[in-house]
């Protein structure tokens, strides 16, 4: 019997530890320095060409970080109507997809390979290292119309956070609506409302 739950409990942890295997913990966020915020505001701007440049841990931690994370032990860097919080943040790179995990500050792997091509209907935006999805969860939240204003804000943050690190990025709403809920393996109540591409 003994050897039995140990051959049980052993499937068990090599099950958990393939299924965790490929998360990444980020580097914890800077929360400080930057640009001044009205520099940062004068610098905002679209851009729509992005070399091979990929960020680093440092920098996606901070950028996501600013775009929902929590600065308070139980709120976000964002307003949500009625405190429900119903944002997620997805980042696609040319391997992987993965959630953003903010509590714990890391990055929860969704799904392996290159879905570039759902993300994307612009040439740019296609070739582009890293695009983060930005999601609400309609379960959460009861007008859509909230949802877009919280999703706005995410995305604005993420905008003010480029100018001040000196990165490229443009928010998108041209995309394939349901070939990214496939890739980002989400549920009938999530919806992707923007996609931003950053890079350099
Ligand atoms: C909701 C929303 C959707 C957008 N969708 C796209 C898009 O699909 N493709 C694109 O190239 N730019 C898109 N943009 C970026 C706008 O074209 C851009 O913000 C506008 O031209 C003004 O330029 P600026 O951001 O440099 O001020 C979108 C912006 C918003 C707010």
């Amino acid at each position: 019997m003994k050897i039995k739950s140990l051959i049980i409990s052993t499937i068990l942890m090599a099950t958990s530890c393939n299924l965790t295997a490929k998360d990444i913990q980020l580097p914890e966020p800077a929360r400080k320095g930057g640009m001044p915020l009205m520099e940062a505001i004068n610098n905002r701007h679209s851009t729509r060409e992005f070399s091979e440049a990929t960020l680093t841990e440092q920098q996606l931690s901070d950028m996501l970080w600013a775009a929902c994370g929590y600065n308070r032990p139980d709120k976000r860097t964002v307003a949500t109507a009625l405190n429900r919080q119903e944002m997620s943040a997805y980042i696609v790179t040319p391997e992987a997809i993965y959630k953003y995990e903010p509590k714990e500050n890391k990055l929860i792997f969704i799904n392996d390979g290159d879905h570039r091509n759902v993300f994307a209907m612009q040439d740019f935006a296609k070739k582009a290292p890293l695009n983060v999805a930005l999601v609400a969860d309609m379960a959460k939240q009861d007008k859509e119309v909230f949802a877009g204003m919280t999703v706005g804000a995410m995305s604005n943050n993420i905008y003010l956070w480029c100018a001040s690190e000196g990165l490229n990025t443009v928010v998108r709403a041209s995309f394939d609506q349901e070939g990214m809920k496939k890739a980002l393996k989400l549920n009938e109540n999530e919806q992707v409302l923007l996609v931003q591409t950053v890079g350099k």
